[in-house]
């Protein structure tokens, strides 16, 4: 089972996204969820045996980069290459992502693509030159209709995501014809129902978009940190413009055409709600004037929350990434965000709540499963895992279950991405799993496996009843770390060890999803080792936040 043995050679690349970040700031809990969840849906497709390409990055132009570059007293360029450098690339490391691209929209591999993305739609008259006067949010980089703002002190106006004032912008600026597209994007939803995920997200830019479409301004004169208008060098291209291509730039567009093929369209771009219209009005409406095909689906994730508000950086509590994975682990965090809330809805975080969930699953459930049977196999077979004998319906149950939670999984992680509910799945079937070995009691068989004096039937039954019950428990738990390896790859690596299974099996990560479900993978005669216990019992919190 060799990683590319089955992979096909040549077939497009399942291909996920995530937003790419601006970095006016280090990354915080909300940007690692959406990088967490699209590392999970890669790695999951990965033990699918298929072709994945998992892409992040960072937005590094713009007024609000560029505003925070000056604040600080550096370039923007030199802002960005620290930020980057410094927070952001350690931070997927640290987290575990297996990202396979990391584009930076200040690569020359991007801006030159861009200024050839977007001279194309000059040249095919999509693009004109005009003005524009009207509200605008800079920390969203979008100009606001008046409707939306809310109303600040005295005369101000604020936006309604960052309840910050917008600012009055009057531009002559480069215009695409984004209008002309209503009726074309509308055909391209109703033809693609699974195109916006959640449903409600779905309905939402389907509403907006019958409401008729404005055209869009692309360009920007009163500022200079950003890509140049091919034709007009006072212009910088729209931040939004330029960040939409490096989907395409970062996998060759333009620049590899064999690369291109084999990647583009995205199947999955990930991104928070509050850029939703962006990537499923903006971004189709810019493949379609350039006849390129469009990405399979936008999949809008809600907002990590705090105290009722969407977590962002002036209104974190404090809590860093790195302060939650001192304290739980890493392999617990990528856990715990898709466990908790379910993809798509807004949710919040609480150290009471992760704590709880992680004692009561990852350190009961789960962890203690694993030790459990670990112990038993050391004591009673000095760690050499015993063969299943005959199965009775306990161990028919545990087995049925586990392909249905195999079929479950797949179907939530994989394509639905309800990380939620493929996640409980695999749960329940742990929780079955410590319900069976309660039942069965084998410590009380073993009581009578062993006896001082000589062999007895009863002793010989005994002890083949033992074998069966510790090879079942044993056998499941290959499957669970087959199963959870997309979510917590290291812990998953630490059972993997402690069964003995590479050297018989192969290392996990070749392990394949269908195969999780394959009763008897783990052949009877391995090593079975305690090792450190999977999730150890938590210290108490520095502080609560
Ligand atoms: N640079 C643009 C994206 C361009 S993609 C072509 C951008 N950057 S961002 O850094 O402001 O936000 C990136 C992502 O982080 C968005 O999907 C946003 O929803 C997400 N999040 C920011 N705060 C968040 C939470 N509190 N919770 C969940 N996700 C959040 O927008």
């Amino acid at each position: 089972m060799a990683a590319n043995g089955s992979e096909k050679q040549g077939a497009k690349a399942y291909y996920v996204t995530t937003p790419i970040y601006y970095v006016n700031d280090a990354p915080h809990l909300g940007h690692a969820y959406t990088t967490v969840a699209g590392d999970v849906l890669t790695r999951w497709h990965r033990q699918r045996g298929e072709k994945v390409w998992y892409l992040t990055g960072t937005d590094e132009h713009g007024q609000k980069i560029m505003r925070t570059a000056e604040a600080n007293g550096v370039s923007p360029r030199e802002w960005c290459n620290e930020l980057v450098e410094g927070s952001w690339k350690p931070l997927w490391e640290h987290l575990e992502i297996a990202n396979d691209d990391f584009i930076r929209t200040t690569e020359d591999r991007h801006t030159a693509r861009v200024r050839e993305f977007v001279q194309d739609l000059y040249d095919k008259g999509e693009i004109y030159q005009g003005g524009y006067e009207g509200p605008y949010c800079v920390h969203c980089e979008e100009y606001k209709s008046y409707g939306e703002l809310l109303d600040g002190e005295g005369e101000e106006k604020l936006c309604p995501i960052h309840k910050k004032p917008v600012d009055m912008l009057k531009e002559e600026n480069y215009f695409f014809k984004l209008s002309e597209y209503g009726p074309k994007l509308l055909e391209f939803y109703e033809r693609n129902p699974g195109f916006i995920q959640p449903e409600s997200a779905r309905n939402e830019v389907v509403n907006f978009v019958r409401q008729g479409l404005q055209d869009l301004s692309i360009s920007r004169s009163t500022f200079d940190w950003g890509v140049k208008v091919p034709w007009d060098d006072k212009h910088v291209i729209y931040v939004w413009i330029d960040a939409l291509l490096n989907y395409a730039t970062a996998v060759g567009y333009g620049s590899d055409p064999a690369k291109f093929e084999q990647t583009w369209p995205a199947d999955v771009h990930l991104v928070g709600k509050d850029i939703l219209r962006f990537h499923a009005v903006i971004w189709p409406a810019m493949l379609m004037a350039n006849g390129l095909p469009l990405p399979g689906k936008i999949a809008a994730n809600g907002w990590l929350m705090v105290g009722g508000e969407k977590m962002s950086k002036s209104n974190l509590t404090g809590i860093k990434p790195q302060d939650l994975t001192e304290h739980f682990g890493v392999d617990a965090y990528r856990w715990y965000f898709l466990r908790a809330i379910a993809f798509g809805q807004d949710g919040s975080f609480s150290w009471e709540d992760f704590s709880a969930r992680y004692t009561s699953e990852l350190a009961n459930d789960f962890g203690n499963l694993a030790s459990r049977v670990a112990a038993m196999v050391g004591k009673y077979f000095r760690g050499t895992l015993p063969a299943g004998g005959a199965y009775g319906p306990a161990e028919q149950a545990v087995m049925d279950r586990l392909s249905e939670t195999v079929r479950e999984a797949d179907q939530k992680i994989g394509e639905e991405l309800d990380f939620a509910g493929g996640i409980a799945a695999i749960f329940d079937f742990i929780k079955l799993v410590n319900g069976y070995l309660t039942e069965q009691e084998p410590w009380k068989v073993a009581k009578t496996a062993f006896p001082s004096g000589e062999d007895t039937t009863e002793s010989r039954e005994s002890r083949a009843r033992l074998e069966t019950i510790l090879y079942t428990a044993a056998e499941s738990l290959r499957a669970t770390a087959v199963l959870l390896n997309a979510i917590m790859p290291a812990s998953c690596e630490k059972l993997w060890a402690s069964l003995g299974a590479e050297p018989e099996i192969g290392p996990l990560a070749e392990q394949r999803v269908a195969e999780a479900g394959v009763w008897g993978r783990l052949p009877a005669g391995v090593t079975v080792t305690k090792g450190e216990s999977l999730f150890p019992r938590l210290q108490e919190p520095a502080s609560e936040g």
